[in-house]
């Protein structure tokens, strides 16, 4: 089997086939691809593509299955504009250009053997559950291994089989907020920052890794803080728009750096003084 290294080659969209589709929640459709040709994608957790369907453009998207998930790869697209409505039309057997992996993802080999405490706000579980996945089939590299969840409403919760997986291992701690729901939820109501303190972390040996809302970030943040845990052990993924997602058109800029190039995974120590980060 031919082995594509897409790295190299940013320019060049290969052609993807769905092998299924399907609504995962109101406006998130779930994507497996493979890539033709017997191509493998070669990417880590925290990488986006750029999906293009011609004719219409192209967008990014976060991989969203683990590099350990080998042959296919996974997407999962909320429907707000031109693409992402055009991608929602696509069914299994369709094609999609795909171009990438692009930008930076988040550094495995300074996570192994610590304890990963994974934030995740809203569609930001998109992209984290590529490493949580990454963890949880390499558990023995990792020490403890949270995972903390925060969503509008329990209707708004994507994965949830893989949620209730999560929630049954004894070997990962797996909490759920939403901030608001019916009196029949019987889990946890409030924002996802109220999580935070409750749990129980040595903080020299923790790795935090946060994705959500641009609004999340700052609380989030200080909460970790508040629970000693080093800037430079927190990891964060940030969205902007995007058009080449190669650094060259400078869409994504903030303040001198690009999202698509320096990120979108950052180390928060790195970047905390750019104002128009967060
Ligand atoms: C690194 C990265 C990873 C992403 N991963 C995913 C993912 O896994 N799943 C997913 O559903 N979406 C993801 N997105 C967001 C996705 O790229 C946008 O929703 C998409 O580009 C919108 O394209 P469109 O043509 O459908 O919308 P357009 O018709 O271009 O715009 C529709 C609306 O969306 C707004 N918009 C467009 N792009 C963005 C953006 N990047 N951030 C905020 N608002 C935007 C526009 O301002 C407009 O209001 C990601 C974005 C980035 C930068
Ligand atoms: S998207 Fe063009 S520079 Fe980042």
């Amino acid at each position: 089997m031919e082995r594509a290294v897409l790295l190299k080659s940013p320019y060049l969209t290969y052609e993807g086939k769905i092998l299924s589709a399907k609504m995962i929640g109101k406006e998130e459709k779930y994507f497996k691809i493979v890539l033709k040709g017997g191509r493998l994608l070669d990417f880590e957790p925290g990488q986006f593509l750029m999906v293009a369907i011609p004719g219409v453009g192209e967008a990014p998207v976060s991989i969203s299955s683990s590099p350990s998930q080998v042959g296919y790869f996974e997407l999962v697209v909320r429907k707000v504009g031109t693409l992402t409505s055009a991608m929602h039309k696509l069914e299994e057997g369709d094609q999609v250009g795909i171009r990438g992996p692009m930008g930076v993802g988040f550094p495995i080999q300074i996570l192994e053997g610590s304890d990963l405490l994974f934030v995740a706000g809203g569609l930001g579980i998109i992209p984290l559950r590529s490493l949580i996945n990454y963890a949880i089939d390499n558990r023995r590299d990792f020490g403890k291994v949270s995972i903390l969840l925060g969503c509008k409403t329990p209707e708004n919760l994507l994965f949830n089989d893989e949620l209730d997986t999560w929630g049954k291992r004894l070997d990962v701690n797996f909490s759920c907020i939403v901030d608001r729901a019916a009196p029949d939820w019987k889990g946890n109501v409030g924002l996802i920052t109220s999580l935070i303190p409750g749990v129980n972390l040595d903080s020299e040996r923790t790795f935090a890794i946060v994705v959500g809302p641009p609004i999340m970030y700052k609380f989030v943040i200080a909460e970790l803080l508040k629970k000693k845990i080093p800037e430079s052990q927190i990891y964060v993924s940030l969205e902007r728009h995007m058009k080449c997602g190669i650094g060259y058109c400078g869409h994504c800029q903030m303040g001198g750096i690009y999202c698509c190039k320096n990120g979108p995974v950052f180390q928060y120590s790195k970047i905390k003084n750019n104002i128009e980060a967060f």
